[in-house]
């Protein structure tokens, strides 16, 4: 027993006293990340694009002479699946190409890197939660340059890969916050019933990429709240919590007009996380609870 405690304690100290870089920092999760380190009194550095962009070589190199991190999280993304469909070259040198040289420089510094793939590789035509042993097939250019960045950062033997999906945070780049805005201004909202995947919440990431620290995990994992929902149910039951009077309508993904393919079905296990972890990642029903709560001003 004390020997157990002892050894938690180790875990928790080791982590705690290393340094940190987290990219992105304008983004929803590396948002989250910074908040819990600032809580736990960690030690980073949270630089934004414009301080530092992830494709320039040079300056990622740069900080890593000034800041020497033991740990890298790339919370930096090309996220417009739209825009990449028009023209992949911003997607790829994000998603890609400088996640190579993010792997360079940290096998040089023997950084650990922690970097987030997503959903999007898949085809989304399995028809049960997908697992890591499962055939990618991304649909779209977005999809292909996230694929394209996991397997640079696997060649990294001390990387750490969590695929995720439909993330929320307090931020505007996601569904809920988008939600919001029509709920505000439109009596009937059309969403679609087909679309499924799993909703993930940042401070939940955040939660478990620091027991993945705490127990040295690399390699790749699916990393999500537990379940799965259609964007009709989440759409629904985020109404339901605010206590909206407005109409969800139920309506094929199909519906709506968009020049990218996108996949219909991506909900993922999170099954090898949380046994490895020895966790329960809370449902995301739960979540949503909780998050209602941190915007609630915006909603109200
Ligand atoms: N959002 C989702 O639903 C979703 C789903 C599956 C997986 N993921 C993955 O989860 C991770 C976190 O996503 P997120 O939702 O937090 O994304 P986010 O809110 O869009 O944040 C990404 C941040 O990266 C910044 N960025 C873009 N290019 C950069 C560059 N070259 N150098 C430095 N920073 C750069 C962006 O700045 P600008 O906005 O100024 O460009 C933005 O602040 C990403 O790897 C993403 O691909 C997200």
């Amino acid at each position: 027993m004390i020997s157990n405690i002892k050894n938690i304690f180790d875990k928790y100290n080791k982590i705690s006293f290393m340094k940190y870089i987290i990219t992105g920092s304008s983004g929803q999760l590396a948002k989250a990340f910074i908040k819990k380190f600032k809580e736990l009194n960690y030690d980073f550095v949270a630089p934004n694009k414009q301080e530092l962009d992830i494709t320039d070589k040079y300056k990622v190199e740069k900080i890593f002479l000034e800041y020497t991190p033991n740990i890298f999280i790339n919370c930096a993304a090309y996220n417009n699946v739209e825009f990449a469909e028009q023209d992949n070259s911003r997607a790829i040198l994000t998603n890609k190409t400088a996640v190579l040289n993010l792997v360079e420089i940290a096998k040089k510094y023997n950084t650990k890197l922690i970097h987030f793939s997503s959903d999007y590789v898949f085809d989304g035509t399995k028809g049960s939660l997908y697992t890591e042993e499962d055939k990618t097939n991304p649909l779209n250019e977005y999809g292909k340059s996230k694929l394209a960045g996991e397997q640079e950062a696997l060649k990294y033997n001390n990387s750490l890969v969590c695929r995720l999906s439909w993330v929320i945070g307090e931020g505007q780049q996601n569904f809920l916050y988008k939600l919001s805005g029509w709920l505000k201004n439109n009596k009937t909202i059309k969403v679609s019933y087909d679309e499924v995947s799993v909703p993930c919440f940042t401070f939940d990431i955040v939660d478990v990429i620091i027991k993945t620290l705490e127990n040295n995990l690399v390699g790749l994992y699916h990393l999500t709240n537990s379940g799965k929902a259609s964007r009709y149910e989440l759409a629904k039951e985020f109404v339901r919590l605010n206590s909206c009077d407005n109409e969800i309508l139920p309506v094929p993904m199909a519906s709506f007009s968009s020049k990218v393919k996108r996949p219909l079905v991506t909900a993922m296990s999170n099954k090898k996380i949380s046994q490895e972890l020895n966790i329960t990642i809370p449902s995301w029903q739960e979540s949503l609870k909780k998050y209602i709560e941190l915007i609630k001003n915006r909603i109200s």
